[in-house]
């Protein structure tokens, strides 16, 4: 399948190499054709890797990913074209941290809204499942850095975009019943708000390697 990664960061790198090893094609995007770190990523990802703009990616991609900090994701979404992102499922992992001089953490957007939400709101034509943004990003394409079973969770409008999403993570090494749907995009909310949860979990334990395991009676 043929994926375009909006974001050229450990995420978008790190989820460009594991489609790569999937035997996936990926194009990885930034603000310019000429980015060094997307260049040499491409160089060495062989001949189903490449690079080129946040349009190139997500006219490329049969399935795009927004890697962007989600107080910038809908600058990089609008420079990739609501046209090229027309009808494609949206994979969006972004979290909007923000962080004061120092060194204070806040979100936004936050408690009323989300980046899941905004990107939902401002590309109605696009199919937007909020996912991923709950786990480090080597945990994200190997979820056995984490001993026994632990959930990531997804949100989003469409049914099948989810289950398009889903059947990616379990190539990823996500269990199938190890992917918790939280339902609409709205969800997106209380997923992103884990986040200073999640960076004081990371302070405690001195790494990322960890994650979040539901337990329910049945
Ligand atoms: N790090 C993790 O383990 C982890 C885990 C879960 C979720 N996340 C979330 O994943 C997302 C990506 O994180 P990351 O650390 O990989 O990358 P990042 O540093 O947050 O973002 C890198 C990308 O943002 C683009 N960018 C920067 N400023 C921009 C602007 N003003 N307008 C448009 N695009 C801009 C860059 O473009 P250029 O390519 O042109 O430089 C680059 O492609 C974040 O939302 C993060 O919270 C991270």
């Amino acid at each position: 399948m043929r994926f375009g990664i909006i974001g050229t960061g450990t995420v978008g790198r790190t989820l460009a190499g594991k489609l790569i090893a999937l035997g996936h094609e990926v194009t990885l995007g930034s603000r310019t054709k000429d980015n060094t770190g997307a260049l040499a990523w491409a160089e060495q990802a062989g001949a189903r890797g490449h690079c080129g703009t946040f349009a190139d990616a997500a006219a490329f991609g049969e399935v795009v990913i927004n890697a962007t900090s989600g107080t910038v994701s809908l600058q990089a979404l609008r420079a990739a074209g609501a046209e090229q992102l027309a009808g494609k499922v949206l994979l969006d992992v972004s979290n909007p941290l923000v962080f004061s001089p120092t060194g204070e953490l806040t979100l936004d957007p936050v408690n009323t809204d989300s980046v899941g939400e905004q990107i939902q709101r401002e590309f109605p034509d696009t199919r937007v499942v909020k996912g991923l943004n709950t786990v480090n990003a080597m945990v994200m394409v190997d979820p056995r850095r984490v001993p026994g079973q632990h959930n990531l969770f997804i949100a989003g409008e469409d049914v099948e975009a989810k289950a398009q999403v889903t059947a990616v993570l379990e190539q990823f090494g996500w269990p199938a019943g190890s992917v918790l749907d939280l339902g609409g995009i709205a969800a997106a909310r209380g997923m992103e708000m884990l986040m200073p949860f999640w960076l004081r979990l990371m302070g405690h334990f001195g790494h990322a390697d960890f994650n979040y395991s539901i337990r329910t009676a049945e």
